[in-house]
């Protein structure tokens, strides 16, 4: 089966069935490392208990390695290790004691609650599948099924602190609001403890339960309410009502993630976090280690590729409310989409908020950004010029500005060979050193922006979408897309820096358009190619264009 929701797209098997005891859904996820993301989205990330399946002639084998720590990670407490083909090592107890210890020793340090592991063959009869193997007299555990339907695997959310998600906000009778969602720990009670909303930090106590439609006293973990308060406090959908004083509001923590994308992972990249029912857009600030899928040990790394974890500090724009997900798995959960293709690109866990976003906070000052604007009498803007080296940007960009200047604007140019001398001369062209400067110049436009409506005009390759989209979020809606489309042929042809040449000669690594990409915008406010126009036309039309802007 297909499924889709926010971001997500997997291929997962699901098998519904249900025996005296119990109901289960099967997610049946393949083990070949391909699947890893099915694996971690459409089975571990809900599941109670997970069965992973070792063939007896082969033993723990790096895949069975990686499937336990992605269900650890995922907060499964309940493995079973299921040692299947026992016929095919004559039921061999020395063989099988083997496996189980090295299963031991895999997992220890997992926080798991029960770990079961179980010789099985699944041939037609089978051992162990439905009732006790007389080949292996030497178990002394439980079939598999009878295993499946027996074991608790209750959590204690009931006992934890209340915690309620707010999905709706609602008006029951026409008096105070009343939030609704589906209580994810704890309970409540009417008239009982203190509730704190998030994040605005208000309290109060509860004035009415309704459970479904029903008034209530009280209402527990997994119920779905109508929770009155009693008085008005500052709460809509996405905050949470909670008794719990763990939880953050923050906007960076660490965590760590299943990376699954085929593009690796480059720090600076800009995401969109998902954290409960929330989502925003989200930066990975540094990448601190990846987690050795086979020893669990750290190694350190710059560059992340699929299918592998890694602990990285994550940046919002602005707050959101979180827990770990050691406190909480639903607050404490993540998944971060790729602005682009909308795809899945990790998923993972919070370890813990960062001092830093604590203790940073943003000072406002009597003098806004407004009010410089209106001392320069003009709108702030940016022209985002974007195209190969060779296309005319920096030519284009160079008579732009002549002549907003002589039309008394006031203007500042950044070009992207100038600002290689200082500001980021620190940073090459290999993909994470072009976001690190993308990053860059986008904040110093906005600074440009704020310090008085400068009209900002930068003009850089920056070839990937995923960076001038953030640069667009950084900037605001100040922030206008010139492509300057002149093709790849006519920008190698004019070869103005003689830069082609050498790279097509092998001495230059990562050149843009010949061993690294760019990657054409796909709705620029501006298109123009300079190889159809001469400099006049082309500036005239872009000016033309600019003006619906500035008026
Ligand atoms: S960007 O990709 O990070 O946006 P930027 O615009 O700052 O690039 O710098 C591009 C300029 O650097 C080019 O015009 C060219 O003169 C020079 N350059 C040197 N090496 C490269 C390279 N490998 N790829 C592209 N441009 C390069």
């Amino acid at each position: 089966m297909a499924e889709r929701e926010q971001g997500i797209t997997i291929d997962v098997a699901y098998r519904y069935f249900t025996t005296d005891n119990r109901s289960f859904i099967v997610a049946d996820t393949p083990g070949h490392e391909e699947y890893t993301r099915n694996m971690a989205v459409g089975g571990a990330s809900f599941a109670d208990l997970a069965v992973i399946l070792v063939d007896a002639t082969k033993g723990v084998i790096s895949q069975t390695k990686r499937h336990a720590r992605i269900c650890s990670l995922m907060g499964i407490k309940h493995i079973v290790l299921a040692v299947n083909k026992m016929d095919l090592i004559g039921y061999d107890q020395k063989r099988f004691e083997e496996i189980k210890n090295d299963f031991h020793q895999l997992t220890y340090g997992f926080h798991l609650e029960s770990i079961q592991v179980i010789p099985v063959s699944a041939t037609e009869g089978g051992d162990n599948i439905t009732k006790k193997s007389e080949n292996t007299p030497w178990y002394d555990g439980k079939a598999l099924l009878p295993h499946l339907e027996d074991i608790d695997v209750t959590d204690d959310a009931d006992q934890e602190e209340f915690l309620l998600p707010v999905q709706r906000v609602s008006r029951p009778n026409h008096t105070f609001r009343g939030f609704q969602g589906q209580i994810e720990a704890g309970k409540i009670k009417v008239g009982g403890d203190e509730i704190v909303a998030l994040p605005s930090r208000e309290k109060a106590k509860v004035k009415s339960i309704l459970v479904t439609d029903q008034e209530a006293e009280e209402a527990v973990y997994g119920q779905p309410v109508t929770v009155q308060l009693d008085r008005e406090v500052d709460v809509s959908r996405g905050c949470v009502l909670t008794t719990s004083d763990q939880i953050q509001v923050a906007d960076m923590f660490t965590a760590t993630i299943l990376w699954m994308d085929d593009t690796e992972l480059v720090e600076g990249r800009n995401y969109l976090v998902k954290v409960g029912t929330k989502l925003l857009p989200g930066t990975v600030m540094s990448i601190k280690h990846k987690i050795d899928i086979n020893t669990g040990k750290e190694v350190p790394a710059d560059r992340i590729f699929k299918n592998e974890l890694v602990a990285c500090d994550i940046s919002l724009s602005e707050n959101m409310i979180f827990d770990t997900f050691e406190n909480n798995e639903s607050l404490g959960g993540l998944i971060l989409i790729d602005r682009v293709t909308n795809m899945t690109s990790a998923c993972g866990v919070i370890k813990h908020s960062l001092r830093r976003s604590t203790n940073v906070v943003w000072q406002e000052t009597d003098i806004t950004r407004e009010i410089r604007a209106q001392q320069k009498g003009q709108k702030p803007l940016t022209l985002w010029f974007t195209g190969l080296s060779g296309s005319g940007k920096s030519t284009l960009a160079n008579e732009v500005e002549k002549r907003l200047v002589s039309t008394g604007h006031h203007t500042m140019l950044l070009d992207g060979d100038n600002v290689r001398h200082g500001l980021n001369k620190n940073l090459g062209f290999k993909e994470q050193d072009r976001v690190e400067n993308i990053r860059r110049i986008s904040e110093v436009a906005k600074l440009m922006n704020d310090a008085g409506g400068l009209i900002t005009l930068t003009s850089f390759i920056s070839p990937y979408e995923s960076d001038r989209r953030n640069a667009r979020e950084i900037i605001g809606e100040e922030y206008i897309e010139i492509y300057v489309s002149t093709p790849l042929e006519e920008c190698e042809k004019r070869d103005v820096k003689g830069l082609y040449k050498k790279a097509r000669a092998g001495e230059i690594p990562n050149f843009t358009g010949i061993s690294s990409p760019y990657e054409a915008p796909k709705n620029p406010e501006v298109e123009i190619d300079t190889s159809k126009y001469s400099l006049e036309e082309a500036t005239d039309y872009v000016v033309k264009e600019i003006m619906k802007y500035l008026d």
